[in-house]
Protein backbone atom coordinates (compact mmCIF):
# COMPACT_ATOMS: atom_id res chain seq x y z
CA UNK A 1 0.00 0.00 0.00
CA UNK A 2 1.41 3.64 -1.03
CA UNK A 3 2.06 5.70 1.92
CA UNK A 4 1.72 9.60 1.33
CA UNK A 5 3.57 10.15 4.28
CA UNK A 6 6.94 8.69 4.60
CA UNK A 7 8.65 8.35 7.79
CA UNK A 8 6.84 9.54 10.54
CA UNK A 9 8.20 10.43 13.54
CA UNK A 10 8.28 7.73 16.66
CA UNK A 11 9.05 6.80 20.13
CA UNK A 12 12.30 5.17 20.95
CA UNK A 13 11.24 2.89 23.65
CA UNK A 14 8.93 1.06 25.66
CA UNK A 15 10.03 3.56 28.37
CA UNK A 16 10.29 6.45 26.17
CA UNK A 17 6.33 5.35 25.43
CA UNK A 18 5.53 5.57 29.19
CA UNK A 19 7.47 8.40 29.49
CA UNK A 20 5.82 10.22 27.05
CA UNK A 21 2.21 9.31 27.73
CA UNK A 22 2.54 9.35 32.07
CA UNK A 23 4.06 12.80 31.18
CA UNK A 24 0.82 13.94 28.75
CA UNK A 25 -1.37 12.69 31.71
CA UNK A 26 0.71 13.82 34.94
CA UNK A 27 0.67 17.44 34.77
CA UNK A 28 -1.56 20.68 36.19
CA UNK A 29 -4.79 18.30 35.91
CA UNK A 30 -3.12 16.19 38.92
CA UNK A 31 -1.72 18.65 41.08
CA UNK A 32 -3.90 21.91 40.10
CA UNK A 33 -7.00 20.73 38.85
CA UNK A 34 -7.55 17.67 40.86
CA UNK A 35 -7.91 19.50 44.04
CA UNK A 36 -9.79 22.29 43.11
CA UNK A 37 -12.49 20.02 41.69
CA UNK A 38 -12.59 17.79 44.63
CA UNK A 39 -12.69 20.11 47.35
CA UNK A 40 -15.46 21.65 45.31
CA UNK A 41 -16.76 18.92 45.05
CA UNK A 42 -17.18 17.50 48.57
CA UNK A 43 -14.09 15.22 49.25
CA UNK A 44 -14.14 12.09 49.71
CA UNK A 45 -17.02 10.76 47.66
CA UNK A 46 -15.72 13.23 44.83
CA UNK A 47 -12.36 10.57 45.13
CA UNK A 48 -14.17 7.57 45.04
CA UNK A 49 -16.37 8.43 42.24
CA UNK A 50 -13.02 9.31 40.30
CA UNK A 51 -11.41 6.53 41.07
CA UNK A 52 -14.05 3.87 39.90
CA UNK A 53 -14.44 6.13 36.41
CA UNK A 54 -10.26 6.06 36.30
CA UNK A 55 -10.65 2.08 36.24
CA UNK A 56 -13.68 1.23 34.49
CA UNK A 57 -13.73 3.42 31.51
CA UNK A 58 -10.64 5.72 31.50
CA UNK A 59 -7.89 2.70 31.03
CA UNK A 60 -10.42 1.16 28.21
CA UNK A 61 -10.66 4.79 26.85
CA UNK A 62 -6.77 5.08 26.91
CA UNK A 63 -6.49 1.90 25.11
CA UNK A 64 -8.89 2.69 22.28
CA UNK A 65 -7.19 5.58 21.41
CA UNK A 66 -3.81 4.00 21.39
CA UNK A 67 -5.07 1.39 19.37
CA UNK A 68 -6.85 3.67 16.87
CA UNK A 69 -3.74 5.83 16.41
CA UNK A 70 -1.16 2.97 16.40
CA UNK A 71 -3.38 0.95 13.40
CA UNK A 72 -4.17 4.36 11.38
CA UNK A 73 -0.38 5.76 11.80
CA UNK A 74 -1.90 9.30 11.38
CA UNK A 75 -2.88 12.22 13.42
CA UNK A 76 -6.02 12.46 15.60
CA UNK A 77 -8.63 13.26 12.01
CA UNK A 78 -6.37 11.55 9.89
CA UNK A 79 -6.85 8.59 12.20
CA UNK A 80 -10.41 8.55 10.82
CA UNK A 81 -9.92 9.46 7.82
CA UNK A 82 -8.02 6.31 6.82
CA UNK A 83 -9.67 3.95 8.43
CA UNK A 84 -13.23 4.83 8.20
CA UNK A 85 -12.73 6.84 4.51
CA UNK A 86 -16.12 8.80 3.77
CA UNK A 87 -17.51 8.41 7.00
CA UNK A 88 -18.50 11.37 9.19
CA UNK A 89 -16.25 10.07 11.88
CA UNK A 90 -13.48 12.37 11.30
CA UNK A 91 -15.59 14.88 12.96
CA UNK A 92 -14.42 13.22 15.89
CA UNK A 93 -11.17 14.34 15.40
CA UNK A 94 -12.29 17.46 14.38
CA UNK A 95 -13.67 17.86 17.67
CA UNK A 96 -10.59 16.90 19.46
CA UNK A 97 -8.40 20.02 17.65
CA UNK A 98 -11.19 22.09 18.95
CA UNK A 99 -10.82 20.77 22.67
CA UNK A 100 -7.15 20.93 22.01
CA UNK A 101 -7.40 25.05 21.72
CA UNK A 102 -10.09 25.20 24.41
CA UNK A 103 -7.64 23.15 26.45
CA UNK A 104 -4.17 24.96 26.18
CA UNK A 105 -6.14 28.27 26.33
CA UNK A 106 -6.70 27.90 29.77
CA UNK A 107 -3.94 25.68 30.64
CA UNK A 108 -1.13 27.82 29.21
CA UNK A 109 -2.66 30.48 31.78
CA UNK A 110 -2.63 28.59 34.82
CA UNK A 111 1.39 27.02 33.32
CA UNK A 112 1.91 30.34 33.81
CA UNK A 113 1.11 31.03 36.94
CA UNK A 114 3.17 28.22 38.31
CA UNK A 115 6.18 30.12 36.90
CA UNK A 116 5.39 33.61 38.44
CA UNK A 117 5.12 31.64 41.54
CA UNK A 118 8.44 29.92 40.68
CA UNK A 119 9.58 33.81 40.44
CA UNK A 120 7.95 34.31 44.07
CA UNK A 121 9.74 31.60 45.48
CA UNK A 122 13.10 32.45 44.52
CA UNK A 123 12.57 35.90 45.53
CA UNK A 124 10.98 34.98 49.08
CA UNK A 125 8.04 36.88 48.33
CA UNK A 126 6.11 34.30 50.86
CA UNK A 127 8.25 34.52 53.70
CA UNK A 128 6.48 36.31 56.83
CA UNK A 129 3.27 36.69 55.39
CA UNK A 130 0.11 35.85 57.02
CA UNK A 131 -2.36 33.42 55.40
CA UNK A 132 -4.68 35.80 54.34
CA UNK A 133 -1.86 38.00 52.60
CA UNK A 134 -0.90 34.82 50.79
CA UNK A 135 -4.48 34.69 49.68
CA UNK A 136 -4.40 38.49 48.29
CA UNK A 137 -1.16 37.53 46.49
CA UNK A 138 -2.90 35.28 44.36
CA UNK A 139 -5.82 37.37 44.09
CA UNK A 140 -3.31 40.00 43.53
CA UNK A 141 -1.66 38.25 40.75
CA UNK A 142 -4.49 36.73 38.65
CA UNK A 143 -6.24 40.66 38.03
CA UNK A 144 -2.35 42.04 37.24
CA UNK A 145 -3.01 43.68 34.04
CA UNK A 146 0.59 41.96 32.30
CA UNK A 147 2.46 39.79 34.15
CA UNK A 148 -0.12 36.59 34.07
CA UNK A 149 -0.32 37.30 30.06
CA UNK A 150 3.87 37.69 30.36
CA UNK A 151 3.94 33.89 31.69
CA UNK A 152 1.57 32.55 29.54
CA UNK A 153 3.52 33.72 26.48
CA UNK A 154 6.70 32.33 27.42
CA UNK A 155 5.07 29.28 28.51
CA UNK A 156 3.92 28.77 25.24
CA UNK A 157 6.71 29.91 23.54
CA UNK A 158 8.58 27.22 25.62
CA UNK A 159 5.52 24.30 24.34
CA UNK A 160 5.93 25.33 20.82
CA UNK A 161 9.76 25.31 21.17
CA UNK A 162 9.97 21.76 21.91
CA UNK A 163 6.83 20.85 19.92
CA UNK A 164 9.01 22.59 17.13
CA UNK A 165 12.03 20.25 17.92
CA UNK A 166 9.98 17.00 17.94
CA UNK A 167 9.17 15.37 20.57
CA UNK A 168 12.23 12.32 20.84
CA UNK A 169 15.41 14.43 21.36
CA UNK A 170 13.56 17.02 23.48
CA UNK A 171 10.84 16.64 26.16
CA UNK A 172 11.03 12.39 26.25
CA UNK A 173 14.86 12.64 27.57
CA UNK A 174 13.92 15.35 30.29
CA UNK A 175 10.53 13.49 31.19
CA UNK A 176 12.60 10.82 32.00
CA UNK A 177 14.71 12.40 35.12
CA UNK A 178 12.41 15.29 35.81
CA UNK A 179 8.99 13.17 36.08
CA UNK A 180 10.29 10.96 39.04
CA UNK A 181 11.66 13.96 40.97
CA UNK A 182 8.49 15.75 40.93
CA UNK A 183 7.17 12.52 42.44
CA UNK A 184 9.73 12.44 45.35
CA UNK A 185 8.36 16.11 45.91
CA UNK A 186 4.97 15.28 46.30
CA UNK A 187 5.81 12.74 48.67
CA UNK A 188 7.79 14.95 50.72
CA UNK A 189 4.85 17.52 50.83
CA UNK A 190 1.93 14.73 51.40
CA UNK A 191 4.42 13.70 54.78
CA UNK A 192 5.42 17.70 55.85
CA UNK A 193 0.92 18.25 55.52
CA UNK A 194 -0.31 15.37 56.81
CA UNK A 195 2.10 15.97 60.11
CA UNK A 196 0.54 19.36 60.68
CA UNK A 197 -1.30 19.82 64.02
CA UNK A 198 -5.49 19.49 63.10
CA UNK A 199 -4.00 17.36 59.66
CA UNK A 200 -6.93 14.80 60.38
CA UNK A 201 -9.98 16.85 59.08
CA UNK A 202 -8.21 17.20 55.81
CA UNK A 203 -7.40 13.75 55.48
CA UNK A 204 -11.03 12.87 56.66
CA UNK A 205 -12.17 15.56 53.82
CA UNK A 206 -10.18 13.69 51.00
CA UNK A 207 -10.99 10.17 52.06
CA UNK A 208 -14.85 10.13 53.72
CA UNK A 209 -17.42 9.79 51.34
CA UNK A 210 -19.85 11.60 51.83
CA UNK A 211 -22.31 10.71 49.15
CA UNK A 212 -24.73 13.57 50.35
CA UNK A 213 -22.41 16.06 48.86
CA UNK A 214 -22.45 14.43 45.33
CA UNK A 215 -25.03 15.68 43.44
CA UNK A 216 -25.22 14.81 39.46
CA UNK A 217 -23.13 17.83 38.41
CA UNK A 218 -20.65 16.43 40.71
CA UNK A 219 -20.90 12.99 39.11
CA UNK A 220 -20.14 14.89 35.96
CA UNK A 221 -17.09 16.36 37.41
CA UNK A 222 -15.53 13.53 38.67
CA UNK A 223 -15.82 11.85 34.92
CA UNK A 224 -14.33 14.97 33.02
CA UNK A 225 -11.66 15.14 35.61
CA UNK A 226 -10.79 11.72 34.97
CA UNK A 227 -10.80 12.61 31.56
CA UNK A 228 -9.10 15.39 31.99
CA UNK A 229 -6.39 13.91 33.92
CA UNK A 230 -6.08 10.65 31.67
CA UNK A 231 -5.38 13.04 29.06
CA UNK A 232 -8.51 11.29 27.26
CA UNK A 233 -11.54 11.93 24.84
CA UNK A 234 -9.66 14.50 21.94
CA UNK A 235 -6.61 12.16 20.62
CA UNK A 236 -3.90 13.06 22.18
CA UNK A 237 -3.21 9.70 22.85
CA UNK A 238 -4.40 8.79 19.16
CA UNK A 239 -1.29 11.07 18.09
CA UNK A 240 0.74 9.63 20.15
CA UNK A 241 -0.70 6.23 19.76
CA UNK A 242 0.38 7.31 16.47
CA UNK A 243 4.05 6.96 17.45
CA UNK A 244 4.33 3.78 19.28
CA UNK A 245 6.24 1.20 17.75
CA UNK A 246 4.10 -1.69 16.58
CA UNK A 247 5.89 -3.95 18.95
CA UNK A 248 4.83 -2.44 22.12
CA UNK A 249 2.59 -3.80 24.86
CA UNK A 250 -0.07 -1.13 24.48
CA UNK A 251 -2.32 -2.63 27.35
CA UNK A 252 0.45 -2.71 29.95
CA UNK A 253 1.21 0.77 28.30
CA UNK A 254 -1.78 2.13 29.38
CA UNK A 255 -2.50 0.55 33.04
CA UNK A 256 1.21 1.79 33.92
CA UNK A 257 0.03 5.54 32.60
CA UNK A 258 -2.95 5.37 34.37
CA UNK A 259 -1.93 3.78 37.74
CA UNK A 260 0.83 6.87 37.75
CA UNK A 261 -1.70 9.12 37.12
CA UNK A 262 -4.37 7.95 39.44
CA UNK A 263 -1.09 7.91 42.55
CA UNK A 264 -0.34 11.66 41.28
CA UNK A 265 -3.42 12.98 42.21
CA UNK A 266 -3.91 11.17 45.62
CA UNK A 267 -0.82 12.11 46.55
CA UNK A 268 -1.22 16.00 45.55
CA UNK A 269 -4.57 15.77 47.63
CA UNK A 270 -2.83 14.30 50.51
CA UNK A 271 -0.55 17.05 50.23
CA UNK A 272 -3.41 20.23 50.05
CA UNK A 273 -6.03 19.01 51.81
CA UNK A 274 -4.53 18.75 55.58
CA UNK A 275 -2.73 21.86 55.00
CA UNK A 276 -6.11 23.60 54.28
CA UNK A 277 -7.66 22.71 57.11
CA UNK A 278 -4.65 22.91 59.38
CA UNK A 279 -3.26 26.51 58.05
CA UNK A 280 -6.41 28.05 56.84
CA UNK A 281 -8.31 27.92 53.72
CA UNK A 282 -11.51 26.97 51.94
CA UNK A 283 -11.28 23.69 50.26
CA UNK A 284 -14.10 25.20 47.41
CA UNK A 285 -12.55 28.25 47.03
CA UNK A 286 -11.44 27.24 43.01
CA UNK A 287 -8.80 27.35 40.59
CA UNK A 288 -6.72 29.27 43.10
CA UNK A 289 -6.50 26.34 45.83
CA UNK A 290 -2.99 24.86 45.12
CA UNK A 291 -1.76 28.48 44.91
CA UNK A 292 -3.18 29.56 47.99
CA UNK A 293 -2.00 26.41 50.36
CA UNK A 294 1.52 25.26 49.09
CA UNK A 295 3.05 28.30 49.92
CA UNK A 296 1.73 27.90 53.65
CA UNK A 297 3.26 24.53 53.26
CA UNK A 298 6.07 25.60 52.39
CA UNK A 299 6.55 28.24 54.94
CA UNK A 300 5.64 25.77 57.72
CA UNK A 301 8.57 23.22 57.12
CA UNK A 302 12.39 23.34 57.02
CA UNK A 303 14.05 24.27 54.05
CA UNK A 304 10.71 25.49 52.75
CA UNK A 305 12.53 27.96 50.46
CA UNK A 306 14.76 25.73 48.45
CA UNK A 307 11.34 23.08 48.36
CA UNK A 308 9.30 25.65 46.99
CA UNK A 309 11.45 26.81 44.33
CA UNK A 310 11.93 23.08 43.41
CA UNK A 311 8.21 22.28 44.05
CA UNK A 312 7.43 25.17 41.44
CA UNK A 313 10.02 24.16 38.42
CA UNK A 314 8.87 20.68 38.60
CA UNK A 315 5.14 21.95 38.33
CA UNK A 316 6.11 24.10 35.36
CA UNK A 317 7.80 21.03 33.56
CA UNK A 318 4.50 18.76 34.39
CA UNK A 319 2.69 20.85 32.97
CA UNK A 320 4.93 21.14 29.95
CA UNK A 321 4.84 17.37 29.28
CA UNK A 322 1.16 17.75 29.08
CA UNK A 323 0.91 20.63 27.24
CA UNK A 324 3.14 19.53 24.49
CA UNK A 325 0.64 16.89 24.01
CA UNK A 326 -2.12 18.97 23.28
CA UNK A 327 -0.18 21.31 20.73
CA UNK A 328 0.87 17.96 19.11
CA UNK A 329 -2.13 17.49 18.09
CA UNK A 330 -3.06 20.29 16.61
CA UNK A 331 0.57 20.62 14.42
CA UNK A 332 0.12 16.47 13.76
CA UNK A 333 -3.31 17.51 11.74
CA UNK A 334 -1.90 20.54 10.29
CA UNK A 335 1.43 19.01 9.25
CA UNK A 336 -0.07 16.08 7.92
CA UNK A 337 -3.65 16.99 6.59
CA UNK A 338 -3.16 20.47 5.14
CA UNK A 339 0.40 19.37 4.01
CA UNK A 340 2.28 22.61 5.80
CA UNK A 341 5.99 22.31 6.88
CA UNK A 342 5.96 20.64 10.59
CA UNK A 343 7.57 24.14 11.88
CA UNK A 344 5.69 26.58 9.95
CA UNK A 345 2.69 24.15 11.93
CA UNK A 346 4.24 24.78 15.07
CA UNK A 347 4.28 28.65 14.72
CA UNK A 348 0.65 29.17 12.97
CA UNK A 349 -0.91 26.66 15.73
CA UNK A 350 0.78 28.22 18.07
CA UNK A 351 -0.21 31.80 17.09
CA UNK A 352 -3.61 30.75 16.78
CA UNK A 353 -4.15 28.88 20.20
CA UNK A 354 -2.51 32.00 21.96
CA UNK A 355 -5.81 33.98 20.66
CA UNK A 356 -8.31 32.38 23.23
CA UNK A 357 -5.42 32.29 25.55
CA UNK A 358 -5.16 35.38 25.94
CA UNK A 359 -8.92 36.46 26.71
CA UNK A 360 -8.56 33.15 29.48
CA UNK A 361 -5.61 34.67 31.24
CA UNK A 362 -7.50 37.95 31.57
CA UNK A 363 -10.40 36.46 33.27
CA UNK A 364 -10.19 38.20 36.30
CA UNK A 365 -8.82 41.57 34.68
CA UNK A 366 -9.96 42.94 31.23
CA UNK A 367 -11.88 40.21 30.25
CA UNK A 368 -13.67 39.96 33.69
CA UNK A 369 -17.21 41.17 32.56
CA UNK A 370 -17.26 38.36 29.54
CA UNK A 371 -19.65 35.82 30.56
CA UNK A 372 -21.02 32.71 29.08
CA UNK A 373 -23.24 30.34 31.08
CA UNK A 374 -22.65 32.83 34.24
CA UNK A 375 -18.58 31.98 33.93
CA UNK A 376 -16.14 34.15 32.88
CA UNK A 377 -14.22 32.90 29.73
CA UNK A 378 -11.45 30.77 31.99
CA UNK A 379 -14.18 29.22 33.69
CA UNK A 380 -16.19 28.30 31.20
CA UNK A 381 -13.27 26.84 28.95
CA UNK A 382 -12.61 24.58 31.81
CA UNK A 383 -15.42 23.26 32.47
CA UNK A 384 -16.49 22.67 29.01
CA UNK A 385 -13.45 20.86 28.38
CA UNK A 386 -13.52 18.81 30.58
CA UNK A 387 -17.36 18.01 31.43
CA UNK A 388 -18.71 18.25 27.63
CA UNK A 389 -15.79 18.06 24.48
CA UNK A 390 -13.64 15.38 26.15
CA UNK A 391 -16.46 12.86 27.62
CA UNK A 392 -18.50 13.19 24.52
CA UNK A 393 -14.95 12.98 22.35
CA UNK A 394 -14.31 9.84 24.85
CA UNK A 395 -17.97 8.51 24.13
CA UNK A 396 -17.41 8.36 20.28
CA UNK A 397 -14.02 7.23 20.59
CA UNK A 398 -14.96 4.15 22.48
CA UNK A 399 -18.48 3.88 20.26
CA UNK A 400 -15.64 4.29 17.41
CA UNK A 401 -13.78 1.51 18.47
CA UNK A 402 -16.09 -0.93 19.77
CA UNK A 403 -18.73 -0.98 16.87
CA UNK A 404 -16.58 0.19 13.86
CA UNK A 405 -13.23 -1.07 14.12
CA UNK A 406 -14.10 -5.09 13.62
CA UNK A 407 -13.16 -7.59 16.59
CA UNK A 408 -10.54 -9.22 15.33
CA UNK A 409 -8.60 -5.68 13.92
CA UNK A 410 -8.67 -4.27 17.88
CA UNK A 411 -7.30 -7.89 19.51
CA UNK A 412 -4.55 -8.01 16.75
CA UNK A 413 -3.62 -4.64 17.44
CA UNK A 414 -3.87 -4.67 21.24
CA UNK A 415 -1.85 -8.22 21.06
CA UNK A 416 0.80 -6.98 18.75
CA UNK A 417 -0.65 -9.03 15.87
CA UNK A 418 -0.32 -11.98 18.47
CA UNK A 419 3.15 -11.24 20.37
CA UNK A 420 0.97 -10.46 23.44
CA UNK A 421 -1.87 -12.51 25.41
CA UNK A 422 -4.62 -10.58 25.34
CA UNK A 423 -6.07 -12.52 28.51
CA UNK A 424 -8.93 -9.47 29.77
CA UNK A 425 -10.03 -8.86 25.87
CA UNK A 426 -13.47 -10.29 27.16
CA UNK A 427 -13.52 -7.00 29.25
CA UNK A 428 -12.10 -4.40 27.75
CA UNK A 429 -14.72 -5.40 25.13
CA UNK A 430 -17.66 -5.42 27.28
CA UNK A 431 -16.59 -1.94 28.56
CA UNK A 432 -15.70 -0.39 24.75
CA UNK A 433 -18.86 -1.72 23.50
CA UNK A 434 -21.65 -1.34 26.34
CA UNK A 435 -20.63 0.06 29.58
CA UNK A 436 -18.51 2.69 28.82
CA UNK A 437 -20.87 4.23 26.39
CA UNK A 438 -24.36 3.77 28.74
CA UNK A 439 -22.24 5.09 31.61
CA UNK A 440 -20.59 7.63 30.06
CA UNK A 441 -24.17 8.63 28.41
CA UNK A 442 -26.42 8.20 31.40
CA UNK A 443 -23.86 10.57 33.32
CA UNK A 444 -24.12 12.90 30.95
CA UNK A 445 -28.02 13.06 30.57
CA UNK A 446 -28.34 12.93 33.70
CA UNK A 447 -26.14 15.74 34.63
CA UNK A 448 -28.43 17.99 32.29
CA UNK A 449 -31.25 17.14 34.21
CA UNK A 450 -32.42 14.84 30.93
CA UNK A 451 -32.41 11.89 33.52
CA UNK A 452 -33.40 12.88 36.98
CA UNK A 453 -31.47 9.73 38.93
N1 LIG B 1 -3.68 15.37 31.45
C1 LIG B 1 -3.02 16.63 31.56
C2 LIG B 1 -3.05 17.05 33.01
O1 LIG B 1 -3.56 16.34 33.83
C3 LIG B 1 -3.62 17.67 30.66
C4 LIG B 1 -3.68 17.21 29.26
C5 LIG B 1 -2.65 16.98 28.43
C6 LIG B 1 -4.82 16.85 28.55
N2 LIG B 1 -3.09 16.52 27.23
C7 LIG B 1 -4.41 16.41 27.28
C8 LIG B 1 -6.13 16.83 28.88
C9 LIG B 1 -5.33 15.97 26.37
C10 LIG B 1 -7.04 16.38 27.95
C11 LIG B 1 -6.65 15.94 26.71
O2 LIG B 1 -2.57 18.08 33.34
Amino acid sequence: MSDPIPSRDSFGSKFGVIAAAAGSAVGLGNIWRFPYVAGENGGGAFLLTYIIFIALIGVSVMLAEFIIGRKAQRNALGSFKKLSPGTPWYLVGLMGIVAAFVILAFYSAVAGWTLEYTANSITNSFQGKSPDQIDNMFDTFIAHPWRPLMWQGLFLIATAWIVWAGVKRGIERYAKILMPLLFILIIALAIRSVTLDGAMKGITFLFKPDFSKLSGGSILEALGQAFFSLSIGMGALITYGSYINKKENLSSSAIQVTITDAIVAILAGVAIFPAVFALGGNPGSGPGLVFETLPKIFMAMPGGYFFAILFFVLLAVAALTSSISVLEVVVAYVSEELNIKRHKATVLSTIAIAIPGVIAVMSWGATSEWTLFGMHTFDFLDWISANVLLPLGGLLIVIYTGWMLKTKEVKEELSSQGKYKVILFPVFNFIIKFLAPVAIAIVFLNSIGVLNL
